[in-house]
């Protein structure tokens, strides 16, 4: 194609530049060439006559159909020849035909032509396939220079050589007769051709391939060629992947339909939008919590408003990319000025949206992670690669948790080695527990399903964290009345401590009476304690197992620092069970004191 290029324009400079010897009329290479007349009317009720001599009118040729309009003359030694050829030759690739999807009006520009040689030209091309579709007319002065004009044809006529120098290339015009694309030279790309056509029908006609390789292709003025565009394809690769993700979640959804029916969504403000997503969720993942609402109600309303804004702003970028895209290359847009209803507004309602999530997480954390006081206790020790619990009763299991139905349990957590991480994900519950000097971790829940839930480390701590799993089994209360009467045979927690507090010996230094040379330890459990620096703690849990293992942490006042440290000596299970039991002679002397 390229030299066929060099050569046209070799020939029109040639041509150019013999009229330009003629001193009387001299063409100049400006005089030729295609304006870029796009979306200009052409006049449709210009007269012409058809191949029969039969006087017609342009529009004749628009039936609500794309027209392609070729501009030569008949007698045109070479140009206009390949460029009909050329046409004809791009047609057989098109899966168009002539006639059925499109028009081509042929136009001689030369006056003096006749119908005789538009009949000739036709029967030429009727033998090469190209039959119903084509039209070649000819006509008067006065209405080829209005129709070459509008399309923005520029030509010259050289009487030396008796030859018109003239621009090659041929023009799609829309149904209703306006210009819609110009392809320049004597051979046309078939898909470009196509794309023209369907663009000038204004998506009529073609299939939805075409839309979607349209996306992808523009037309170029300047060069009369359609393109791949980059944005256009970025385009296309986005909304080929949103609908790629609505697919996945949608088959997902199905899958989970039948779990779907159980759930009650809450009438949060944003969680219709993230509660299609739960049902995936909530079927790999029964709850069975009280909290479990809450925090699922909480999870879906953030997906949710993820979701909306997602679909929003990627929405409008998109239809902005669409709407305001550029029309023409000197198109400048026009000048807006910032409006501050709309800056307020996009700074005010995402702060109030982050406000409400921050109230609402931050009340929902503080409720679950603050255990009432009245809940049933179970100490948790987490060592390389498993999870020990004692209950109060001084029932022992590993990795195995029992627990009631309908009761608060408060788990007091600490670690033997590394930092674990303690999550029954269907109680929604998750905390780390920290080793060493760290405090008791404590956190809370109650169980609304019997059933059996799996529990695991979620912190990594070693080569075998992955086996660091294990069971919570809620049981209905009188079953869990009967475990624990199964299971109890060793003594509770704060027998055992009482046994451990004697063989330390810790009575020695604390006596009941307040003589020995360190606190009493009768009723300290929940008292604010006053330390030899002025500061006043309250005596929790933490409290007494840090003044076992490190005593020197917070000496109380007028108390020498005197007690051993105790770390190493006592496992955490024990430490566990001397906490017991001062808390029990805390709970006792507080009952006789209300007694
Ligand atoms: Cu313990 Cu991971």
């Amino acid at each position: 194609m390229k030299p066929q290029i060099i050569k046209t324009i070799i020939c029109l400079a040639l041509l150019a530049a013999a009229t330009a010897a003629q001193p009387a009329r001299p063409i100049k290479p400006s005089d030729i060439g295609f304006d870029q007349r796009l979306d200009e009317q052409v006049p449709l009720d210009l007269a012409f006559r058809d191949e029969g001599g039969k006087t017609v009118r342009l529009g004749d040729y628009f039936n609500r159909k794309p027209v392609i309009l070729a501009l030569v003359y008949y007698q045109c030694p070479m140009l206009c020849n390949q460029e009909l050829n050329g046409l004809a030759g791009a047609l057989k690739a098109l899966s168009f035909e002539a006639g059925k999807e499109f028009e081509i009006v042929v136009v001689s520009f030369n006056p003096r032509e006749t119908p005789e040689l538009a009949a000739a030209k036709k029967e030429n091309y009727a033998s090469a396939g190209a039959a119903a579709g084509w039209h070649f007319l000819t006509g008067d002065p006065k209405p080829i220079e209005a129709l070459t004009q509008s399309v923005g044809f520029r030509y010259a006529y050289d009487p030396m050589l008796n030859q018109y120098a003239h621009a090659s290339g041929i023009v799609v015009l829309t149904p209703k007769g306006r210009v819609a694309r110009y392809f320049y030279g004597i051979e046309y790309a078939p898909r470009d051709l196509r794309f023209g056509l369907i663009e000038a029908a204004e998506e009529r006609i073609g299939s939805p391939v075409d839309q979607v390789l349209l996306l992808c292709y523009q037309y170029d003025p300047k060069t009369g060629k359609y393109s791949a565009t980059v944005m256009k394809s970025l385009r296309l690769g986005g909304v080929v992947t949103v609908l790629g993700i609505a697919a996945l979640l949608f088959a997902l959804n199905r899958k989970a339909k039948a779990a779907a029916r159980k759930v009650k969504p809450a009438s949060y403000c944003f969680l219709p939008l993230g509660w299609p997503f739960s049902p995936v969720f909530i079927q790999l993942l029964p709850d069975a919590s009280s909290f479990a609402g809450e925090f699922d109600a909480l999870f879906f309303t953030l997906v949710g408003i993820s979701v909306f804004f997602i679909v929003l702003i990627a929405g409008l970028g998109l239809y902005f990319v669409i709407k305001y895209r550029r029309r023409s290359p000197g198109e400048i847009p026009p000048k807006t000025a910032p409006s501050v209803p709309l800056e307020v507004a996009w700074i005010g309602i995402p702060l109030l949206i982050c406000l409400v999530i921050f109230v609402w997480g931050a009340s929902l954390y503080y409720r679950a992670y603050s255990a009432p006081k009245e809940a049933m206790e179970v100490y948790v020790t987490a060592k390389q690669w498993m999870w020990r619990f004692q209950h109060t009763g001084g029932q022992r299991e590993i990795n195995a948790l029992h627990v009631p139905l309908g009761r608060r349990v408060k788990l007091t957590m600490t670690s033997e080695d590394v930092i674990h991480s303690f999550f029954v994900p269907a109680f929604r519950v998750k905390a780390d527990v920290l080793p060493g000097q760290g405090r008791y971790r404590t956190i809370w829940f109650e169980a609304t399903k019997p059933g059996r839930y799996h529990l695991f480390c979620a912190e990594y701590c070693g080569m075998n964290h992955s086996g660091m799993i294990g069971w919570v089994e809620v049981m209905r209360p009188q079953e869990f009345q009967a475990w624990l009467n199964l299971g109890g045979a060793e003594g509770s927690m704060a027998s055992s401590g009482l046994k451990l507090f004697k063989q330390l010996p810790c009575g020695s230094c604390h006596k009941d009476d307040g003589r020995g040379r360190c606190p009493v330890l009768e009723g300290l459990y929940g008292k604010q304690v006053r330390l030899e620096d002025g500061r006043i703690v309250t005596a929790d849990e933490n409290y007494i197992r840090e003044s076992i293992l490190d005593p020197k942490a917070k000496v109380v006042a007028n108390y020498e620092p005197i007690m051993p440290n105790f770390t190493g000596l006592l496992s955490e299970e024990q430490v566990a069970q001397l906490v017991a039991y001062i808390k029990s002679i805390g709970t006792q002397q507080q009952n006789t004191l209300k007694e």
